[in-house]
């Protein structure tokens, strides 16, 4: 039977990189779980919904012909015949992805998509042979996938989070990247805090705290994990 790596974690923790790094190493399959609410954002935009409409965005969630391509060599997000993979990733969207992300109807939509990634990499005759997957987001130990076989929380103190962030968005971890970035980081956490805290991890559930470890120490720590 395949390996389910379950990693959760906020902005900034690395879970992103982490976790593409250790599906491409281990031949599994990659799932970015935010990326599917960046998509559903991207959709609603792109139907004209009103994203203060709760029922109009579950509604038009619901009918989103959202591909996920889970190989992590080459992970690209598509709706319909557009490959929106980087249209996801502007401030724009990252501004709004919350208002989605809190609907209730869309999560329950996503967590029936995100079991069946799962299910589907776990299938022998499934293009990763059911070796298994690494899935990463917010809600991925406690709800999606709570009986993986390795759960991982990944945590940053603010000041590497953010640091990260502005090298990410800015090229740049200097004062005037870091004030830039700072507002986006902390009021999104603001908005994502009812699906999200990471005060405590759940039962099971190995922390990882990134704050203080360069990529590669990251990767070994959370390679340990699972090794275990
Ligand atoms: O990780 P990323 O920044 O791409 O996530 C985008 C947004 O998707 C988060 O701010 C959060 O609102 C939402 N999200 C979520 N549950 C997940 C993954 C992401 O609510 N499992």
């Amino acid at each position: 039977r395949g390996v389910v790596v379950a990693i959760d974690g906020p902005s900034g923790s690395g879970k992103s990189t982490i976790g593409r790094h250790l599906a491409a190493t281990r031949g599994l399959a990659y799932l970015d779980t935010g990326a599917m609410y960046r998509a559903a954002t991207w959709w609603c935009r792109e139907e004209g919904v009103d994203l203060d409409d709760e029922d109009a965005v579950r509604r038009a969630v619901a009918v989103m012909p959202l591909e996920m391509r889970t190989d992590p060599a080459q992970a690209r997000v598509v709706v319909g015949d557009a490959d929106v993979t980087d249209a996801i990733r502007t401030t724009q969207i990252t501004t709004i992805v919350s208002k989605v992300a809190t609907n209730l109807g869309v999560r329950a939509w996503m967590r029936v998509r995100q079991r069946s990634e799962i299910a589907d990499a776990l299938r022998v005759e499934g293009s990763f042979e059911g070796r298994g997957i690494v899935a990463e987001g917010r809600d991925i130990t406690t709800v999606v996938a709570p009986d993986a076989d390795v759960r991982i929380l990944l945590l940053a103190r603010e000041d590497a989070r953010l640091a990260r962030r502005a090298r990410e968005v800015h090229g740049s971890d200097d004062d005037d990247a870091i004030a830039a970035t700072r507002d986006q980081v902390l009021r999104r956490d603001a908005d994502d805090s009812t699906v999200s805290t990471f005060t405590v991890a759940a039962d099971g559930v190995v922390t990882v705290d990134t704050s203080d470890l360069d990529l590669q120490q990251a990767i070994a720590a959370v390679e340990q994990v699972v090794a275990e």
